[in-house]
């Protein structure tokens, strides 16, 4: 069997350039499939990461296909009971951030409602070792990250189920975080295997490609790591004004009232000019020229009023969307059905090469 290879992170950088600029000339070739966990609310380092990207390539008018990875949930932590709310949460974010589910091209839906998709799953685990799975390096991060000790089974194979996600749509573009990265070559193995073994004439099956987002890495208000709910340290799409302010105000900076722009010696301070600079267009240098020696004071003043402004109209429409819980599970309901019926298709298909239709 072939071995599963990483690659550099250089190279799927300048493919995923080259896919962009692809993407953007035909976007009719192109299936996106993206997805969360329902764990909790969408921040802005979700926002200006990978939700943007997201509308960006849905207004191109590319089929999307967003999937709320439910089943994940329980992969690594015990609570279940919110996640039928966190899926409607979830829900209003997306369409907050501005994706359109009127049109005939976007599908939002939990995988646990999409049998067929899950029925992937089966001969999908056949095609990978034990081995393959263990050493599969973002689970590994997670398992300490969370601090585990007993480990269960679909820890290891949920990157197999990922591949069931991006695969039952024929997805070809995957947009993802670099941690996303051995998931996403791991289907790009299930793929290959799946069409060398059981369709060699005619393959089933495409290799996605990740799709990286411009945008830097967005540090939480710590500005030591990740920004993440769970490590406290974000803004959160529906936060109010007010909380983005005393967030915004806690936020970590450093002694030095000259503010510039220098990720590398000055990562906190370097941050939050990265966020001025989401929210108005403008360069993180100019800002910072433009502040000077007004220190972390103005630098805060100015992030605050410009992150407000900025997600104004979003946190508005969050706030009617929230109001309207019928057309939110109309939303997921038709997103639902699409998915069904192309899983449905695929599956059939999947029967047919295995030799297992009557
Ligand atoms: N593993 C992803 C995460 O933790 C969520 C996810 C599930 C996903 N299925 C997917 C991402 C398919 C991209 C494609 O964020």
């Amino acid at each position: 069997m072939e071995k599963i290879k990483y690659g550099t992170y250089e190279s799927t950088v300048e493919r995923s350039r080259k896919l962009e600029e692809d993407l953007t000339k035909d976007p009719t070739r192109y299936r996106v499939l993206t997805g969360d966990r329902p764990t909790g609310r969408l921040h802005i380092g979700h926002l200006f990461g990978s939700l943007q990207n997201r509308v960006r390539l849905h207004k191109l008018g590319v089929f999307t296909f967003i999937v709320i990875a439910d089943y994940q949930v329980l992969t690594d932590r015990d609570t279940f009971e919110s996640i039928s709310e966190n899926i409607k949460q979830l829900t209003i974010d997306y369409l907050a951030a501005g994706i359109d589910p009127e049109d005939d091209k976007t599908f939002i839906f939990p995988h646990s409602h999409v049998p067929e998709l899950n029925q992937l799953l089966l001969p999908f685990l056949t095609l990978v070792t034990m081995s393959e799975l263990d050493r599969n390096p973002t689970v590994k991060e997670e398992i300490q990250a969370a601090g585990l000790v007993r480990i269960n089974a679909g820890m290891y194979t949920y990157p197999v189920h990922q591949a069931a996600d991006i695969l039952f749509c024929k997805g070809n573009v995957v947009p993802v975080g670099k941690d996303q990265l051995p998931h996403l070559e791991l289907t790009r193995v299930i793929a290959r295997r799946f069409n060398e073994r059981f369709a060699s004439r005619k393959p089933v099956f495409p290799e996605p490609q990740p799709l990286l987002s411009k945008t830097p890495l967005i540090l939480g208000l710590d500005g030591s790591q990740k920004m993440s709910k769970s490590r406290n340290n974000a803004i959160l799409l529906c936060s109010s004004e007010d909380e983005t302010a005393s967030l915004i105000k806690k936020a970590k900076t450093d002694a030095n009232r000259l503010i510039t722009y220098d990720p590398e010696n000055r990562p906190e301070v370097s941050n939050l000019l990265t966020l001025i600079s989401l929210s108005t267009g403008r360069t993180p240098e100019t800002i910072a020229e433009e502040i000077g020696d007004g220190g972390s004071g103005m630098l805060k003043k100015m992030l605050t009023e410009s992150l407000n402004e900025y997600l104004r109209p979003l946190r508005k429409k969050r706030a009617e969307l929230e109001q309207n819980t019928d057309y939110i599970r109309q939303v997921l309901e038709k997103g639902i059905a699409g998915a069904r019926k192309i899983a449905v298709e695929t599956l059939d298909e999947v029967l047919e090469v295995m030799n297992m239709k009557l």
